[in-house]
């Protein structure tokens, strides 16, 4: 068999908006033995180009295969622009740095959401309804304290989450009321996350107080004893709002791609956002932020030999992967970990703490830098190479890190399943397969085997 995808000729005016592209797209040429198919190419808002293939089976009898979707675009989407040769991270086109420096968490939640910033009556309407909801329904803390010691934080959350549907069933499948749902998710969330904490330590639960921000609350509920208020500082509310906003959406993402997924199946929000959460927990997506803390405990322990961490990393025979490193999409830096690189010297000077971990880290990333193994893979640090010593800075513990993020990431699981369901094209997310087992056979009886 012979096939050959060509593409023709271009129609495109450089000031067409989308939905003007979509109506004027190229083409592609598919020539499978002999016979010419003509294929839509889906031009995006910045140029990117895909091979519209949905009726690829219908009129050639033939699939495409494509094992951890690398080249696959599962939709259109109009809340985050990335574009990994560049390191480019935009949020409605917003480059992330600009909210990271400007922005509040809350203000860009909104922004990934609803698709435009906030008036400020508007933001202040929003933080009223975050009070309103922030509290968590009291016989949910029952649950918690029933949890094995030692359960993994995530895996609490994940089913709290989905529990999250049977004490608030009244949830909506569209309509106004939608947006009680998200608000009361996003507030509950981080009133959840601090609360196992607090549980998992055998403390008393402390309230979100209405007159505390949405960062300066979550810190307080981890923090603040009977014994001892917590020193609210406005550096470290900052830094955690940064922290957020960094993590807030990253188009298709592993998580992300998980939401759609089972929200595709028509599932209610909480059970949809509980597969996320269950999907971020593994070492080579969120869980990578806790990992990279644990390798570089092991280098410490090594007597701070990073050297063999990297000579680890580029041996084949062996499964470890320095943790912090590389990126499906960024084949250079990732702009996320410039800020949170930045981000964490200032909060360690802040607090005057000298951690050797982010010594080893630095030098770590120095030297795998200088590497030909790792210049030759475009391997750079990811987010969740620095984000870890901050998070450690803050006196967050090392097995809520992943919880971080997926409260970070929050808004942009909301904002990607809402878009998924009010998309009048979205269909049930059902991939095809090569069959590779056996050819028919017949069964044969227990006592004839
Ligand atoms: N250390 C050493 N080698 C690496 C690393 C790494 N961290 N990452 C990729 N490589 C190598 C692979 O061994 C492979 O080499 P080869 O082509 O010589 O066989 C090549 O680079 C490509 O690797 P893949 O796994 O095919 O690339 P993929 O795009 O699937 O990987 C991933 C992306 C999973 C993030 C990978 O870089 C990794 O495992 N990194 C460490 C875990 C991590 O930091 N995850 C967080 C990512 S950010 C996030 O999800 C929030």
């Amino acid at each position: 068999m012979t096939v050959l995808i060509l593409p023709t000729i271009q129609q495109d005016s450089d000031n067409s908006d989308f939905t003007q592209r979509r109506d004027m797209m190229e083409k592609a040429t598919l020539i499978i033995d002999g016979k010419t198919y003509e294929l839509p190419v889906v031009v995006g808002s910045e140029g990117e180009k895909a091979i519209d293939i949905s009726n690829l089976r219908r009129m050639t009898g033939l699939i495409t295969l494509d094992p951890g979707y690398a080249n696959t675009g599962s939709c259109t989407s109009s809340i985050t622009f990335m574009d990994g040769e560049k390191g480019i991270l935009r949020y409605r086109g917003i480059p992330v740095e600009q909210l990271a420096e400007h922005s509040s968490f809350i203000e860009t939640a909104y922004l990934l959401i609803n698709g435009v910033l906030p008036t400020r009556e508007q933001l202040n309407e929003v933080s009223v309804l975050f009070n309103d909801h922030s509290l968590v329904h009291e016989d949910m803390q029952i649950f918690y304290q029933n949890f094995p010691r030692g359960s993994h934080p995530m895996g609490i959350l994940s089913a709290m989450v989905n529990a999250l549907r049977s004490f608030y069933p009244e949830l909506p499948a569209f309509g106004e009321e939608i947006n009680i749902t998200v608000i009361r998710l996003l507030s509950k969330v981080r009133t959840m996350a601090a609360m196992s904490y607090k549980i998992s330590r055998g403390h008393k639960v402390v309230y979100p107080r209405p007159d505390l921000s949405y960062c300066a609350n979550f810190l307080n509920m981890m923090f603040d004893t009977p014994v001892k208020p917590y020193p609210m500082d406005k550096d470290l509310v900052q830094a955690l709002n940064v922290f957020w906003i960094l993590h807030a959406d990253h188009e298709q993402n592993c998580s992300t791609s998980a939401v759609r997924l089972v929200g595709s199946g028509r599932v209610n929000l909480y059970a949809a956002i509980s597969a996320g959460i269950a999907a971020l927990w593994g070492p080579l997506h969120g869980g990578a932020n806790q990992a990279v803390i644990e390798m570089l405990s092991d280098i410490q322990k090594d007597g701070g030999n990073f050297r063999r961490a990297i000579e680890r990393a580029k041996d084949k025979k062996d499964a470890f992967r320095l943790m912090g490193f590389g990126h499906r999409v960024y084949k250079a830096y990732d702009p996320r970990a410039k800020i949170m690189k930045k981000m964490c010297d200032k909060v360690l000077a802040k607090l005057n703490i000298k951690d050797p971990l982010l010594d080893f880290a630095k030098e770590l990333e120095a030297a795998a830098l200088k590497d030909d193994y790792f210049i030759e893979h475009n391997l750079y640090p990811n987010i969740d190479f620095y984000s870890g010593i901050v998070l450690r800075a803050m006196g967050i513990p090392t097995n809520m890190f992943t919880v971080m993020f997926a409260i970070g990431r929050l808004p942009g699981w909301i904002a990607q399943w809402k878009e998924s369901i009010d998309d009048p094209k979205w269909k049930l997310g059902r991939p095809r397969q090569i069959y590779t087992g056996p050819k028919e056979m017949q069964y044969i009886p227990i006592d004839e085997r």
